[in-house]
């Protein structure tokens, strides 16, 4: 399974599972995964998040 954010570890499952559970924005996710909370603060992983977001609500 391939990770979105490497600082903490969250995989592409584990946000789509999120978004379908609700998340609909980057916050979202990031309050309900930790994605987006470690060192790079979303510059690495924000883009591929919001994606997943897009192609799974
Ligand atoms: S890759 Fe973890 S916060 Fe961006």
């Amino acid at each position: 399974m391939s990770k979105v954010c490497l600082c903490r570890g969250v995989t592409e499952e584990k946000i789509i599972k999120v978004v379908k559970a609700g998340a609909t924005t980057f916050q979202d996710v990031k309050e309900e995964t930790g994605a987006g909370t470690g060192g790079c603060n979303g510059d690495r992983c924000r883009y591929k998040i919001e994606s997943l977001i897009k192609d799974n609500k």
